[in-house]
This record gives structure tokens, C-alpha cells and sequence, in this order.
């Protein structure tokens, strides 16, 4: 087999980045992919750097060892804290994902856009690289929507729970004239049908997933990694935890093994 035929291998701190995995598959249906969900270190975006590289480390080591031909992190917390060490220690292309929050400055009309990340990556360097650039234009109302995460990952995802936190870290937005809304976790984009409840149309919510699918296809291009097969993509999910909320999230019908050793 030529490592064209290679899959794509995906990983996050838990079930959030099948987000990305869904873009992904729509963009490349003849890729095949194997998502990783390290559920039972979820959530990233509390832990130290040095933790979240070693995490990133052993999952990208995980899927090396399942011959993948280049590796998305579809984690917003593991990129902005990882993926330059990642590159530096590893010879496959990698593709990260970071908070939209420059195409939201070229949209937004008042000025003011809004984001909703976790700690880790509103901390990180390189989240305070990109928005110091923009912060000379454009007003940033960060916040860290803590415990969001934990309640996805335990499948709460249309809960009394998440509507109070939502409602909490988004309402007062709306006072603060923020007209894009960032989502930048790759869990978020599960809640956007309970944050159109709050803020209805006053704000364009914007995440990075077709942006990711995209820049996958670019870069497997660039490197003649395209699956030349045409025929529909083999998908493989491995989670360290129970799989339930895994297939409520992608379906029941995907094949998806649980992680029994200690990982
Ligand atoms: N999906 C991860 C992200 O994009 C969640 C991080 C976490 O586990 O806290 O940031």
C-alpha cells in the first residue's frame, strides 16, 4: 500500500473534535481517518503547557503507530499550546486549529467580536500573538467557558446545566455590542443551536472547522498524499473512556473501540 492510501489521523482531548472529523469527511470522502478521543484526560484546557505537549505527544505516538500519513489536532487547547513542538519532533505534516477571530474581524461591523475558548488557549502565546494584532483594531471580549467541556464530554449536551453557563458567558456579549461570536473549542460547535436560543440573530457564530477540512485537503495536495482509491473512506474512532456520547455524537453504526489499556 502507498502512503497515499495512508489515513488521516485526527485526535482532541475528548469527543469535541469530531467536529472537525465531520468537515473533514465532507471535504475528503475518500479519506480514510482514525480519530482519537483522549477522553479520559479531557478537559486540556485547565492543564499546564507541559502537560497538554505530553498529552499531544502520546496521542500523535498512538496514531504514528496506525501508520497515518498526517495528523489534525482538532483541539484548539493542544494547537495553541503543542503543535510547534509536535512539528519540530515529528516528519508528517500537521494541521492545527486555532480561534477564528481574525476572519471574524473582517466581518464584524461593530467592532467588537466576542469569544468563547477555554483557559489554555486564551493563555496561550500564540492566542496572544494573533489577538494583539487585531486588538489594534478591534475590541476582544474573551471568555473562558469553563465546565462546558466536562458537560459535553459526559453527553449533557442539551442540559438545564450548559443553557445557565451559556447564558452566564455569552448574555453579556450582547450588552457589549459583539456581533461575531468565535467558538473556539472544537466542542462548541455541539452548542450552537442552545447559544442561537440566547442571542438569536444579533450575532454571525463563527468556528474554524470547514477552515480545517480545507487547509487538510491543501496541505495533502501540496504533498501528493491525496487516497487516490475513489472509493467512500474507511473511518476508525478509538476513545479511552466509555463510547456512548462518541456515538451519539458520530453514530452507533461507526466503528469505535474503546482504549482498554492504561493510555
Ligand atoms: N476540544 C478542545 C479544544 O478545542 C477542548 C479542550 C479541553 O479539553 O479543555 O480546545
Amino acid at each position: 500500500m502507498k502512503s497515499n492510501n495512508y489515513p488521516i489521523g485526527i485526535f482532541d482531548s475528548g469527543v469535541g473534535g469530531t467536529s472537525i472529523w465531520k468537515e473533514i469527511k465532507s471535504l475528503l470522502p475518500n479519506e480514510n481517518t482514525i480519530y482519537l478521543a483522549d477522553s479520559k484526560n479531557a478537559p486540556y484546557g485547565d492543564k499546564s503547557k507541559e502537560d497538554i505537549i505530553k498529552l499531544s505527544i502520546k496521542n500523535t505516538q498512538f496514531l504514528l503507530e496506525q501508520n497515518c500519513k498526517l495528523i489534525v489536532v482538532a483541539c484548539n487547547t493542544a494547537t495553541t499550546n503543542a503543535i510547534k513542538i509536535l512539528r519540530e519532533k515529528y516528519p508528517i505534516p500537521f494541521i492545527g486549529i486555532e480561534p477564528a477571530i481574525k476572519p471574524a474581524s473582517l466581518s464584524t461591523k461593530s467592532n467588537v467580536i466576542g469569544i468563547l475558548a477555554t483557559k489554555g488557549t486564551l493563555n496561550s502565546e500564540l492566542f496572544e500573538k494573533t489577538s494583539s494584532l487585531i486588538k489594534q483594531q478591534i475590541t476582544i471580549k474573551e471568555k473562558i467557558g469553563t465546565g462546558l467541556v466536562e458537560l459535553i464530554e459526559d453527553g449533557k449536551i442539551d442540559s438545564i446545566e450548559i443553557k445557565k453557563l451559556l447564558t452566564a458567558y455569552i448574555e453579556p456579549m450582547i450588552e457589549e455590542k459583539v456581533d461575531c461570536l468565535v467558538l473556539g473549542c472544537t466542542h462548541y460547535p455541539y452548542l450552537i443551536p442552545q447559544i442561537r436560543e440566547i442571542v438569536g440573530e444579533k450575532m454571525q457564530i463563527i468556528d474554524s472547522g470547514q477552515a480545517v477540512a480545507r487547509q487538510t485537503k491543501n496541505i495533502l495536495e501540496k504533498n501528493s498524499l491525496l487516497n487516490f482509491y475513489k472509493k467512500e473512506g474507511k473511518h476508525q474512532f478509538y476513545i479511552n473512556k466509555n463510547k456512548q456520547v462518541l456515538e451519539l455524537l458520530v453514530s452507533k453504526n461507526e466503528n469505535i473501540k474503546v482504549i482498554e489499556k492504561d493510555f
